[in-house]
């Protein structure tokens, strides 16, 4: 079962889609598939990887209002052993229009489940928030049994904010 990491801290501007970019195209660098979901509505991993903007095109938010499967909604990169889930500012609106939904904490979770026999790295890139949004995207770590969480700037917050999460680095 492929291993789930997120980059995350409530801080804005601190490296987290550098980081996210760089391990992920590292992973599929060394050949392991690997597959960068970009859950910051900004879509700044998106762009990073090569993909222009397209409001057409199925992308996290589709995800998470089962709109599409994870599977539908892998897009190639140029690296052969690297996909990407993209953004898409819609994003925004998820927290809102999934606030009373059941389950909805656990959306991300179910929607990857799927994928992770295929990828051996799925990497997370998170907004710089505390939403609902953000919690769910915590929730397919514990799962797996080995949380790891990544805030790359030190400062007052970092840790306690993301609290929800038993490793951080
Ligand atoms: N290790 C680093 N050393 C110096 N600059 C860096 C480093 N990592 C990232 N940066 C720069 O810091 C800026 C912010 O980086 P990045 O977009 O990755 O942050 P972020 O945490 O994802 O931001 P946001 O919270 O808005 O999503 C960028 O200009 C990036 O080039
Ligand atoms: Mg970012």
């Amino acid at each position: 079962m492929g291993r789930v990491i997120a980059v995350a801290n409530q801080k804005g501007g601190v490296g987290k889609t550098t980081t996210a970019i760089n391990l992920a195209a590292s992973f599929a660098a060394a050949e392991v598939n690997t597959l960068l979901i970009d859950c910051d509505p900004q879509s700044n991993a998106s762009s990073g990887l090569g993909l222009v903007k397209d409001p057409e095109r199925l992308s996290t938010y589709h995800l998470l209002l089962g709109e599409a499967s994870g599977e539908q909604a892998l897009s190639t990169t140029e690296l052969e052993q690297l996909w990407i889930i993209p953004s898409h500012k819609n994003l925004i609106g998820a927290n809102i229009e999934l606030v009373e939904a059941e389950r909805r904490e656990y959306r991300l979770r179910d929607a990857i489940a799927p994928l992770r026999e295929r990828f051996t790295y799925i990497v997370l890139d998170c907004p710089p928030a505390l939403d609902l949004l953000t919690y769910q995207i915590h929730m397919p770590c514990p799962s797996n049994g080995e949380p790891l969480t990544a805030p790359t700037a030190a400062g007052a917050g970092a840790a306690t904010g993301l609290g929800g999460c038993s490793a951080c680095l």
